[in-house]
């Protein structure tokens, strides 16, 4: 394959407090496996105040800025980092609109959430971000290099 396709994109995936507490978690990785990403980082945690501060940093003049750190501290987290092809950009469009409202049937928000103050899910939104969220959410032993063709025979 072309230079351009092994080159192996990553993305921070996490998903939310009320995406925990619904029990969603087993469908979200699901897609992500079925569409045929690689799976190289995660753990459930109570996300730190400290992380969700850095996390939100751009957004903390907003006025929803305390309710969205209260939502995201309300109860544990599942945090993935995905690996593949494109997979920042196939991922929001597999997440589909913030505004949950907006979201597209077929996705996951368009599937599991009707408001964006509960929307289930995050998925860095540029390649750039991305390495800053994943290195914000995971130290580099977290972030395992398994070869996806060991068990071909
Ligand atoms: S903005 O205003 O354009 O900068 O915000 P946006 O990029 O659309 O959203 C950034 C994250 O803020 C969350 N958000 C909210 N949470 C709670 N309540 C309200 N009203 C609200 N508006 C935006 C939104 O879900 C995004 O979270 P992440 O975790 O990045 O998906």
């Amino acid at each position: 394959s072309s230079a351009a396709f092994r080159i192996q994109e990553r993305t921070l995936i996490a998903v939310k407090p009320d995406g925990v507490q619904r029990r969603l978690v087993g469908d979200i990785i699901k897609r992500f496996e079925q569409r045929g990403f690689k799976l190289v980082g995660m753990k459930m945690l109570q996300a730190p105040e400290g992380v969700l501060a850095d996390h939100y940093h751009d957004l903390r003049q907003k006025s929803f800025y305390p309710a969205l750190i209260r939502y995201m501290s309300s109860g544990p987290l599942v945090a993935m980092v995905w690996e593949g092809y494109n997979v920042v950009g196939t991922s929001r469009a597999m997440v589909g609109e913030t505004n949950s409202a907006e979201a597209k049937p077929g996705t996951i928000r368009g599937d599991f959430s009707i408001h964006m103050s509960r929307n289930v899910i995050h998925a860095s939104d540029s390649v750039e971000v991305a390495q800053k969220e994943i290195s914000l959410w995971f130290c580099s032993s977290e972030l395992v290099d398994w070869d996806s063709n060991f068990y071909q025979v």
